[in-house]
């Protein structure tokens, strides 16, 4: 399945309305402006400035999406009245608040509960969705029920059954790593994460969009399920990574794993998509665009 992969900043991106296609699904997983160390991203900026830029991008991802066309939205739980003002201010409206909780970590802060959950803000162009699975998963029974369920359960909002990618030994070996075995980027999401997202909320043939791309998950993930996706990515070295990512698949990368998550869902290989036309289609690229 095509995918961009386009190596600029997403501001010149949108001052220029680059983006010909209309989009399904945005992901949005930008800096949190917490700090942290991008080569090619000042992480901390002026809280305005960083919400300004934030709208911008909002307000582009809106307008170039078909009608009930969905936006998730991750940022820290402390951000909430940002990031649900941010979207309401460019048009969207609002679904869900997902909560994220963290398998294996969590912040340990003074004076406070420690932090054990990233919010993922759900909202769609226009009240409706133009897609809504309603994806069935079978967790494992918790020690308190007795009775096995016969045919699992809807997802919640709560999705606690997604493991992050730690810094340590349990990044495994979905963390992509350098020479010297350090994570390569830290912010790397976790496949299941986009598989949960795109599978609800598109269909096969359908685009998605992540302005802030980073290694590519969302990309990688999109690939697989047949859907078209555009990536936007400021560093070069990400964005090279993106390329390498989607044009080898790593054994580690390959999301056949999961379907097995999700078979008590209705419909769940049209939902999927064709495993042997992804075979085929693995490494085509649309277009690429290297010129920072
Ligand atoms: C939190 S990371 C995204 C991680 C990604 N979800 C993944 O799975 O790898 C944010 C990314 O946005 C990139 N970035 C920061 N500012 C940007 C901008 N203005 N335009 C495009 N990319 C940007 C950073 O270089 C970084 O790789």
């Amino acid at each position: 399945m095509g995918f961009e992969i386009i190596n600029k900043n997403c501001i010149d991106v949108i001052k220029h309305g680059s983006i010909q296609e209309k989009v399904d699904l945005t992901f949005l997983d930008p800096p949190f402006n917490q700090q942290k160390d991008y080569a090619h991203h000042d992480d901390n900026m002026d809280e305005a400035a960083y919400w300004e830029m934030m709208k911008k991008v909002c307000g582009y991802a809106f307008e170039i999406s078909n009608k009930g066309a969905a936006v998730y939205f991750m940022q820290r739980e402390k951000n909430a009245e940002f990031v649900l003002r941010t979207l309401r201010e460019t048009g969207w409206s609002f679904q869900n608040m997902i909560i994220w909780k963290k398998k294996t970590s969590a912040v340990p802060v003074p004076n406070k509960y420690g932090k054990q959950y990233q919010m993922i803000a759900y909202a769609t162009k226009g009240e409706k969705a133009k897609t809504f699975h309603r994806l069935r998963i079978d967790p494992k029974l918790p020690a308190n029920y007795k009775t096995q369920r016969e045919n699992g359960i809807f997802v919640t909002d709560v999705w606690d059954d997604i493991r992050e990618l730690t810094s340590g030994y349990f990044a495994g070996n979905e963390a992509i790593r350098n020479d010297n075995g350090e994570r390569f980027h830290k912010q790397q999401a976790p496949l299941e994460l986009l598989l949960r997202i795109i599978l609800s909320s598109t269909n096969v043939n359908d685009t998605v969009f992540d302005p802030f791309a980073g290694t590519g998950t969302t990309l990688v993930v999109a690939h697989q399920l047949q859907r078209k996706s555009i990536g936007i990515e400021i560093d070069p070295e990400n964005a090279k990574c993106i390329l390498e990512r989607l044009t080898n698949i790593r054994e580690a990368d390959l999301i056949q794993k999961n379907f097995k998550d999700y078979t008590c869902t209705e419909n769940l290989v049209e939902i999927w998509g064709d495993e042997f036309e992804v075979e085929k289609k693995k490494g085509e690229s649309d277009l690429l665009l290297f010129d920072n």
